[in-house]
């Protein structure tokens, strides 16, 4: 028999990660070495199961999915409506929750019936820019920004922002709204389409586990 191959994983850095290391621990995958808060070490094998795991910057992990550099990578929604890379979404991890929207002062949201061109700031372009255009047919002038996009309406950048709402904390403290609602996100298990079929046996058991799990936390 050949021996078995590395299967990779590309966890987004942060919260999620943790999450997904927790939820791993509870079907039996470990992986001792990542527990080290101290190390610098960047990827991290459990030899016995034959894994290896990396953390990498959220928007980064979808690359390496579609690549192949990782086979499964777990990361928010929102980076994979954003990233929109040939990858295949095959699990809802079910935590990370949150919305992305169209938040405002409410003296915006009259601009959002009509079809006059307004200006829509956001760390997602991408999805700023589809929901606006092929949803909503509004022509839209985006303005990219890296972070705290919330200042975007508060110092007259943009009319209106698409971004993340988790518990509405950040919009009620600086006097904004929820105007309209794009989707709901949560984190999501990706996979690259060859090592879906290369790995099918492996990646489907995976998958079979923690669906199992996540039925047996939710009952
Ligand atoms: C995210 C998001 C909002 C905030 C929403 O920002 O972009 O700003 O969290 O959370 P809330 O509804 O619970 O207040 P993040 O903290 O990731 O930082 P950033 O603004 O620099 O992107």
């Amino acid at each position: 028999m050949s021996e078995e191959r590395y299967l990779t994983f590309a966890l987004g850095k942060g919260r999620l990660a943790q999450k997904t290391l927790a939820l791993f621990e509870e079907i039996g995958i470990t992986c001792e070495e990542m527990k080290d808060k101290d190390t610098r070490k960047l990827i991290f094998v459990n030899e016995e199961l034959k894994l290896r795991f990396f953390l990498a910057k959220s928007p980064d992990v979808p690359t390496y999915v579609e690549y192949g550099a990782a086979d499964i990578g777990v990361v928010g929604k929102d980076t994979i409506l954003e990233e929109n890379r040939n990858v295949y979404e095959v699990l809802d991890l079910g935590f990370g929750k949150c919305r992305m929207c169209v938040c405002g002062p409410e003296s915006a949201r009259e601009l959002l019936k009509h079809h006059e061109r307004i200006r829509v700031a956001s760390k997602y372009p991408h999805i700023a820019k589809e929901y606006f255009y092929d949803k909503k047919h509004q022509t839209v002038d985006i303005i990219k920004l890296n972070g705290s996009v919330e200042l975007g309406p508060l110092v007259e950048l943009s009319d209106v922002i698409v971004d993340i709402v988790e518990t509405g904390g950040t919009l009620k403290e600086n006097g904004l709204d929820v105007l309209e609602e794009i989707c709901p996100l949560s984190a999501r298990m990706i996979v690259n389409p060859v090592s879906m079929q290369m790995e099918a046996e492996r990646i489907k058991s995976l998958v079979l586990a923690i669906r199992k799990k996540l039925a047996e936390k939710q009952s």
